[in-house]
């Protein structure tokens, strides 16, 4: 039990309609494997985005018997609703009035529901900003604005690992490593701004959507099979170590380092995929056409085009915003497009 987060068992619950919106997140060093209670097995870094959102509004109908009702787009989610049921529970020491009412919870995200982009993270970023904000309205809340965000970061953790990092701006670390200071295992902090140079600050995330519908393997299930992967513990290791090195990179701005680095931490995840037991591959050939033809590109031109995968087929198509990036982004249309299932792209920047 984390008792800095506990709730005050002293609250005044009322009928309630509240909504938050939350951005997504790309992670550099990546997030692969976990412990009991969301406990993460390595630290991890994102990037929080700028158009990839999800809007959530929430009803709370006070003194009716528990249940959760949620609609995505417009639509009906049961099983949706189940898991947040669940969740709900499993933070009540948290926010001691949650059970305590009925909830009708709307979502609706920016990207296309179907595109294969993480709506986990934004999805529970958003219901976590709600939650905060009843929590707010019923007068138990410790309204100091940072512990608030703290809080929020802390109870969206539990609903997904990954969605801990999108409660702020920037880079963010969840996690606790020496080489970040408050960095913690229970919520994600901001990576110091002022440790970072401008050419990362201004960047872009072009997501080519080269399979869009349902991943054969979940997240959750992927976390799970590196528990019995030979290999974790040396990963768990290297992530662990490429915080060292990052932070430099960080401060000095060396693109050249950034992107091995960031090319390893996907095709890493990737490979701890291909490794697991069962094991299992979500690149699709699209998402191998692309990293050859864009390792191709760099080759010859030596612009500062690279990649990140998530957990799917899906690019993230990387490059600082500058006087060459058209240059990049003609590439990126004439080129690259076509690998995509539909010619879908979100084309995002990382928010600061
Ligand atoms: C590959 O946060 O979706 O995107 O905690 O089980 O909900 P759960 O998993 P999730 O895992 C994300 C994994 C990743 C890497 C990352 O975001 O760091």
């Amino acid at each position: 039990m984390e008792n800095q987060f506990l709730g005050n068992q002293n609250f005044n619950i009322s009928h309630q309609v509240v909504s938050a919106t939350c951005p997504s997140n790309i992670a550099l060093i990546k997030y692969w494997g976990k412990y009991a209670n969301q406990i993460p097995a390595n630290p991890s870094i994102s990037y929080t985005l700028n158009h990839c959102n999800t809007q959530t509004s929430m009803e709370f109908m006070a003194n009716e018997p528990f249940s959760v009702q949620t609609f995505l787009a417009g639509n009906e989610e049961i099983k949706f609703a189940e898991k947040i049921e669940k969740y709900f529970k499993n933070i009540e020491p948290y926010l001691p009035w949650i059970l305590k009412g009925k909830y009708i919870i709307k979502t609706e995200n920016t990207f296309p529901h179907s595109s294969g982009i993480a709506s986990s993270a934004s999805g529970f970023g958003a219901i976590a900003n709600c939650l905060m904000e009843l929590d707010k309205l019923f007068g138990t809340e410790n309204q100091e604005p940072r512990h608030k965000t703290k809080k929020a970061s802390f109870l969206a953790r539990l609903g997904s690992g990954s969605a801990c990092r999108s409660l702020y701006n920037g880079l963010v670390v969840w996690g606790k490593t020496d080489e970040v200071e408050g960095s913690s295992d229970l919520f994600a902090v901001k990576y110091p701004d002022s440790e970072i140079h401008p050419i990362f600050k201004n960047f872009n995330d072009w997501v080519l959507l080269i399979h869009e519908g349902q991943k054969t393997v979940s997240s959750t299930v992927g976390h799970g099979l590196m528990n019995t992967n030979p290999y974790a513990e040396r990963r768990f290791q290297e992530a662990r170590e490429n915080f060292i090195p990052l932070k430099e990179i960080l401060k000095s701005g060396n693109l050249d380092k950034f992107i091995t680095l960031v090319e390893h931490e996907a095709l890493t995840l990737h490979a701890m995929m291909m490794i697991s037991e069962p094991a299992f591959i979500l690149m699709k050939t699209g998402t191998m056409e692309v990293i050859n033809k864009l390792w191709n590109y760099r080759k010859e031109t030596g612009n500062p085009l690279f990649f990140t995968l998530d957990a799917g087929a899906n690019v993230h198509l990387l490059f600082p915003e500058n006087e060459n990036s058209n240059e990049i982004k003609s590439f990126i249309e004439s080129e690259l497009l076509q690998h995509t299932q539909k010619g879908g792209v979100v084309k995002d920047v990382m928010k600061f």
